[in-house]
């Protein structure tokens, strides 16, 4: 089954490109613009990661992220994280990134969006992983935040795909971005959006019906409400599931009570992603390999996960199609 997996061809759909952090990546990108962090070795960084909840975690990550100061540690950052997914069969990859993270700290928008898509450019080319750029809003600050971080994506247009929403998001719910959200969907941005990770299923169908959103982050709590999950099925929308994301933050306490076969007898559209993986333990194939193993999933469960992967990415039905190809010839070989 590992070799399986190792091997399978998948999509990424929900990666935090802060959250691929590694530590030491960040001791030497600390070290090179002269930054402390308060951690002495790496080891006590890994140690540092042990979080109650989804916010215990996000003040760690922010800290993480305060090191990127130059368009050279954003591009380093982006290829690290790239490179991972070429060893990893992830043919595609659709990569979250928090501007305001960093215009916060006085870091200019040019240069976190030239230093991540120079990376994606040269992924393509020296290894042949396609990607593309997901713009999320933080939800902890105002949606006037969000207005002004999308004016300055205006001029990176051709740059970014989608918006997304992310951060704190109990108390900040979608109904706060419901503006910019429409701004930016005016602008071309494709709406996207985290709901029901620790939110309740009332956050899902705010996401639906007032962000228009096409696909879900998480959206675990889905399941306390039975006419949302039907109304996920109908209009065809994914979950970007995140197993180890999960467990790490608490949403779930054990990986065998873990909600993703339940959601896929549902009928829903689930898929496996790594969502922030330096943080939570593991890259893509190691969230399969772990969900596999707990859940006792099939081969077909897995190729119908990376098949989700594909079908519900945000790539044109050609470039889909091109994908979902060479994973036929792969499952037909290795079923
Ligand atoms: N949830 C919300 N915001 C985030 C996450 C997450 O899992 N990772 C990075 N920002
Ligand atoms: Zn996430």
């Amino acid at each position: 089954m590992k070799n399986f997996i190792e091997n399978l061809p998948k999509a990424e759909l929900h990666l935090h490109i802060e959250g691929s952090f590694e530590p030491e990546l960040m001791f030497k990108i600390a070290q090179r613009n002269n930054i402390k962090i308060k951690y002495k070795s790496i080891e006590e960084i890994r140690e540092a990661y042990q979080f109650d909840c989804l916010q215990d975690f996000l003040d760690i990550y922010y800290q993480g992220a305060g090191v990127l100061i130059t368009e050279q540690d954003f591009y380093d950052l982006t290829y690290s994280y790239l490179e991972k997914c070429a060893v990893q069969n992830v043919r595609h990859t659709e990569i979250m990134f928090d501007p305001q993270t960093h215009t916060e700290r006085g870091i200019a928008f040019k240069t976190v969006i030239n230093g991540i898509s120079k990376a994606c450019t040269a992924a393509k080319k020296e290894l042949g992983v396609s990607s593309l750029l997901i713009m999320s809003y933080l939800r902890h600050l105002s949606e006037a935040d969000a207005f002004k971080t999308l004016e300055q994506s205006l001029p990176y247009k051709h740059l970014i795909a989608a918006v997304g929403l992310d951060s704190s998001e109990k108390g900040n719910p979608p109904s706060k971005f419901k503006k910019v959200f429409e701004a930016s969907i005016k602008e071309g941005y494709i709406p996207l959006a985290h709901a029901g990770e620790e939110g309740s299923s009332e956050y899902i169908w705010e996401a639906l019906d007032l962000l228009k959103i096409k696909r879900i982050d998480h959206g675990n709590n889905c399941l306390q409400d039975d006419k949302l999950i039907q109304e996920i099925i109908k209009r065809d929308i994914a979950l970007t599931v995140c197993p180890l994301s999960n467990t790490a933050l608490q949403v779930v306490h054990d990986l065998k009570n873990h909600p993703l076969k339940k959601m896929m007898d549902l009928g829903l559209k689930t898929t496996i992603n790594s969502d922030d993986p330096a943080y939570f333990g593991g890259q893509v194939n190691q969230n399969y390999i772990e969900i596999q193993e707990a859940l006792n999933l099939s081969k077909q469960d897995l190729y119908d996960l990376a098949k989700n992967s594909f079908q519900y990415s945000l790539l044109d039905d050609k470039t889909i199609q091109f994908y979902l190809d060479e994973l036929e010839v792969y499952y037909t070989k290795n079923k």
